[in-house]
């Protein structure tokens, strides 16, 4: 379903680039990601808002990798962040502190007063804990904070429990039934700017519906937070949006927005600025995971394909049981061979340390295999379990392949660590 990936003579190219050639130059796992593929799904977002006031905020946590961040900031994106290592980053890769949202349900002292210092957009705020703590250090620091809340609007789309945020029974954001109240306390504190106003209710969302009704409640708010003269802003409705990574129904982020943008405008809040904050749908489709096949392990109960990416590369299927589509990298002759079902699994020492199951393949020992639509929350949540380095990175476009991120060295992963002959003990 991407344009630039496609085979051409049998093997597998992204943007015009063979990704076995990378993966030769570069070894193996391998992270490859598309640049005009990003900027096609940031115009996806764009186009429908040229006319409106709007801030499209891309959600660093989907994948933080410099370059990542570089190329939407090229573009004037706007950044929703949840810690101020992420902030660092956008900085580091020129985004504009202005632009910068802070969400998250747990912000230490340190990254608020980094947050304030470099002049955020906007901090959504999640408990009263939180906004006292806010303006607080907004006082101290003699500046004011600009705030959003960010409401649990009790809405529960359809996806899987881990990554559904907007229910009653979640952590994240204040109860409607307290947030008016919250919202008239933010008004009074002297250091605070109420600026905004926020929802988020999860993730891989395929359905407009569940934005919809918690716009409703929103926009409820909003009347009765109007009507004692608080003026807002903008609107952040989150990210969430989902992509496709067979063949499901998913229609574009247009539809979303144009329903977004018809129920502003039917209750008269078509003049504020629209903010939304997605992370998956903008780098997702956009990246692949090339993995070499270590062996193959055909025995009664299975047939495994053993590959040199696990877990702790790519997490998602292990962690919420997440279908990623693998296809050869070099195309097999059909009918050199009959296809067979195989479990294509990582080598770590765990049972669900597993890329894909019951996956029809031809798979050869030595080629590789590439997991599509890895761009988003591979990368970014990759770990050394196993004290596996991470892979490297590389960017292409319709002119390059860039090397984003090195591979790690085993030395990389050692070198924060001590021996307790080391002296460096904090207390005799
Ligand atoms: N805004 C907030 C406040 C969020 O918490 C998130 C994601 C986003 C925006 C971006 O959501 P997106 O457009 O990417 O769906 N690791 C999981 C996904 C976790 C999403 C966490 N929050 C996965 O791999 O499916």
């Amino acid at each position: 379903s991407l344009p630039e990936l496609e085979y051409r003579a049998s093997e597998l190219h992204l943007e015009g680039v063979s990704l076995s050639r990378l993966a030769a130059l570069q070894g193996t796992p391998l992270y490859v990601y598309s640049q005009g593929a990003m900027l096609r799904a940031l115009a996806g977002y764009r186009n429908p808002l040229v006319r409106r006031k709007h801030l499209v905020c891309y959600a660093v946590k989907a994948n933080s990798t410099l370059a990542v961040l570089q190329v939407l900031a090229r573009e004037g994106c706007g950044f929703d962040i949840v810690s101020v290592g992420e902030l660092e980053r956008v900085l580091t890769a020129g985004g504009l502190p202005s632009n910068v949202v802070f969400a998250g349900v747990g912000k230490r002292r340190d990254e608020v007063e980094r947050a304030i210092e470099v002049g955020i957009k906007c901090f959504n705020v999640e408990s009263e804990g939180e906004l006292m703590v806010l303006s607080e250090i907004a006082a101290n620091l003699r500046k004011r904070a600009p705030v959003s809340l960010r409401l649990n609007p009790e809405v529960s789309p359809n996806t899987h429990r881990y990554i559904s945020t907007g229910g009653k029974e979640n952590k994240f954001g204040v109860p409607l039934a307290t947030a008016a109240g919250l919202y008239r306390l933010a008004a009074r504190l002297p250091a605070i700017d109420v600026v905004g106003i926020n929802f988020h209710i999860g993730s891989q969302i395929t359905e407009v519906a569940p934005y919809l009704r918690a716009l409703d409640c929103t926009l409820q708010l909003l009347d009765v937070l109007e009507a004692e003269g608080l003026r807002i802003s903008h609107i952040d409705v989150g990210g969430g949006w989902g992509i496709r990574h067979l063949d499901e129904p998913l229609s574009e982020p247009r539809h979303l927005l144009s329903a977004i943008l018809d129920r502003l405008d039917a209750r008269g809040y078509g003049d504020r600025e629209l903010v939304i904050e997605p992370g998956r749908s903008l780098v997702g489709n956009a990246g692949v995971l090339v993995t070499q096949i270590l062996s193959l392990k055909p025995t009664e109960g299975k047939n495994f394909c053993i590959v040199d990416a696990g877990m702790n590369d790519l997490v998602r299927p292990a962690m919420y049981n997440a279908y990623m589509h693998i296809v050869e990298c070099v195309k097999p002759l059909d009918c050199l061979a009959s296809r067979r079902n195989w479990d294509v699994v990582g080598p770590v020492c765990e049972s669900g340390d597993w890329l894909g199951l019951d996956r029809s393949l031809m798979p050869v020992a030595g080629e590789h295999l590439v997991i599509l639509s890895a761009g988003a929350y591979g990368m970014s949540m990759a770990s050394n379990y196993n004290t596996r380095p991470r892979p490297a990175e590389i960017m292409v476009n319709s002119t390059n392949a860039i090397l984003i991120r090195r591979r790690e060295t085993i030395d990389d992963l050692l070198k924060n660590e001590m021996l307790l002959t080391s002296p460096s003990a904090l207390s005799s």
